[in-house]
């Protein structure tokens, strides 16, 4: 068995020779998401300087690499995923100057950094796409224009080019009186997608995104890039568009999204390769993650396969969906464990043989899963949200945690529609409440409740004060979304130093996934495929196997048949081949209490 020192797994498996196992095989990616993370000076708004005071919990935590959700230049309409400018920092979080020393400070520990990269869009105050609004402009092609409806007035209600609904809500054109056309958006009107058939659009990215490379940081997460290809033909024309229209999609309720015109074009791969020479040839120590709402499964195997030349690793959202009626997240559907692991099957066979995945469960975008599909009562809490660690972690692929996960942080709560800041929850409840009167305020609130992005967002709880240490307790202003009022409770404080936190055990999960070859590298295979409550599977490498098995409910089940004779088979129960458990004991008469799981060498 081998545990102990931090190994380079690239010298002990190969998986198959195809996946070459490079160093983020077995690294955990923590992500901060800044403005929520800790505030410095007192502004109710977290920066960089904010992040460099925490470094040392971080390597604590024992993570490798730290993903920044963006600090760049922005009108911050969606928390920075609306980038004015690339290459300066938004005030709000800082200077360039801290951002350096972020990254002299993490190298310092051994923390890399990847930044957010959001390409697929600019926000529409940056520079590119102000003089793109000029038809005469050398800038003029590098977004989605198009001319008025046929037969309609321009800007007038109803001339948009066709019914396209953006993700935000809405139209997803909006006309610009400047230019006299349309440009397309997919997320809000501030969001103009960019044009890369373009190639000068490519080129300057690529430039941008060698000049933070060569500043020092560690590689991209890089925002809906599935997104960078439409489906356009060799002249540029979406799908259907003749004459100056552009057919419609089905739509449902006014609306529907261009997904099937804008994800995963023709040119997606030969803009990943491009961008891959362009950027990262004769780079090392690097990695990339590719966000990719609606990818198909068998497209994430081809992009992650490195003989391919694409990208590291992709963010898959099957998993994340199927809680959701028709991939609609607002209608939830109720978390039943077989729909989860059906998906996290797919998602792991797909790149079984070559390629690699990317294990979340949260994120920004998010609800906390300790909330979905956990339980966050009192009784329940600390348990669910180790189970769910442990269950995750012990998938074959690169972790990530969203912060605060870590301690075990619930979802807000929040009651109030004065609450939420996010601009796609405010949008989704004028438009289906007010607007469309599709749902009553009472259920909405409830589906926000359950749903809404900025459960992930409230502020990192650090400690059980006023401001939960975010903010300094006398700051003048209110953090800029509320923290969570069970933050007397759930904070790092109280949980760095108990070694039955959830802190301590995630602190575990790291550690083994560093350690041990096979949590690192090997094999996965589902085991009792069909039971209601145990999610159960095996890792196996060489000689050696894990069995793997989590309630996930709140009653007492029986160990699953193949899981408990393989329990059998290995003999007698024995502490010593315990790798890991939720309550730290081995199971009891073949049972396993609520939220429990182990991981036992069989
Ligand atoms: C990604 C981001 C999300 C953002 C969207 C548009 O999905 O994670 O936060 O709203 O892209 O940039």
């Amino acid at each position: 068995m081998v545990d102990g020192q931090r190994m380079t797994i690239a010298d002990d498996v190969r998986t198959n020779g195809a996946t070459p196992n490079p160093w983020w095989a077995n690294a955990v990616v923590y992500q901060i998401y800044p403005r929520s993370f800790q505030d410095s000076n007192g502004d109710g708004f977290g920066d960089i300087q904010g992040i460099i005071s925490r470094l040392d919990y971080l390597a604590g935590l024992g993570v490798d690499v730290l993903w920044l959700s963006p600090v760049y230049v922005s009108p911050q309409v969606d928390n920075g995923y609306d980038i004015a400018d690339y290459q300066n920092i938004d005030p709000r979080f800082g200077t360039m100057d801290d951002m350096d020393e972020l990254l002299r400070e993490a190298h310092k520990r051994g923390l890399k950094i990847v930044m957010d990269l959001v390409v697929n869009h600019t926000s529409d105050e940056h520079a590119w796409f102000r003089a793109s609004r000029d038809k005469n402009d050398e800038h003029a092609d590098w977004y989605w224009w198009r001319p008025a409806r046929k037969g309609h007035e321009p800007g007038t209600p109803g001339a948009e080019p066709n019914k396209w609904g953006s993700y935000f809500g809405g139209s997803a054109w909006t006309y610009d009186q400047k230019r006299g056309e349309y440009y397309l958006h997919q997320y809000s009107a501030k969001q103009p997608d960019l044009n890369w058939e373009n190639p000068k659009v490519r080129k300057a990215i690529y430039k941008m995104m060698n000049w933070w490379m060569d500043r020092g940081i560690d590689g991209f997460r890089m925002d809906v890039i599935a997104e960078i290809s439409k489906r356009v033909d060799s002249n540029g024309k979406l799908p259907g568009e003749q004459g100056g229209h552009i057919p419609d999609l089905p739509a449902n309720h006014g609306y529907s999204t261009p997904f099937l015109a804008c994800t995963d074009g023709p040119r997606l791969d030969e803009f990943l390769r491009e961008m891959r020479h362009a950027v990262f040839d004769g780079r090392e120590g690097y990695m990339t993650v590719g966000e990719a709402p609606g990818i198909r499964l068998k497209r994430d195997g081809y992009i992650t396969d490195p003989v391919h030349g694409e990208l590291d690793m992709m963010f898959l959202f099957n998993h994340v969906l199927f809680d959701c009626k028709n991939y609609d997240t607002w209608t939830p559907v109720p978390f039943k464990v077989d729909g989860l692991r059906k998906i996290m099957a797919k998602e792991q066979k797909v790149v079984s043989k070559a390629g690699w995945a990317s294990l979340y469960f949260s994120n920004h975008d998010q609800p906390r899963a300790l909330s979905r599909w956990g339980d966050d009562s009192e009784a329940m809490r600390v348990k669910s949200a180790k189970a769910l660690g442990l269950l995750l972690h012990m998938h074959r692929g690169t972790p990530y945690i969203y912060e605060g996960e870590e301690l075990g942080m619930t979802n807000a709560h929040f009651t109030q529609l004065e609450q939420y800041r996010d601009i796609q929850s405010l949008n989704i409840y004028k438009e289906r409440v007010d607007e469309q009167h599709r749902v009553s305020p009472e259920e909405m609130m409830d589906v926000l409740a359950k749903r809404s992005r900025d459960n992930a967002r409230t502020p990192m709880q650090w400690d059980g004060g006023k401001y939960a240490g975010f903010t300094a307790a006398d700051a003048s202003v209110e953090p800029w979304i509320a923290v969570n009022p069970n933050h007397d409770v759930i904070n790092a404080e109280a949980e760095v130093g108990d070694p039955d936190s959830v802190y301590s055990f995630y602190k575990r999960l790291i550690e083994l996934r560093h350690t041990n070859a096979v949590v690192a590298a090997g094999d996965w295979k589902l085991v009792d495929a069909h039971d209601e409550h145990v999610y159960a599977f095996t890792r196996s490498l060489g000689g050696e196997k894990l069995l793997v098995a989590v309630n996930c409910s709140g009653q007492t089940v029986p160990i699953p048949r193949q899981a408990a004779k393989l329990l059998a088979s290995s003999g007698k129960l024995d502490e010593g081949r315990l790798l890991i458990s939720v309550t730290g004991s081995l199971p009891v008469n073949g049972q396993l209490g609520p939220w429990e799981g182990f991981v036992y060498y069989v």
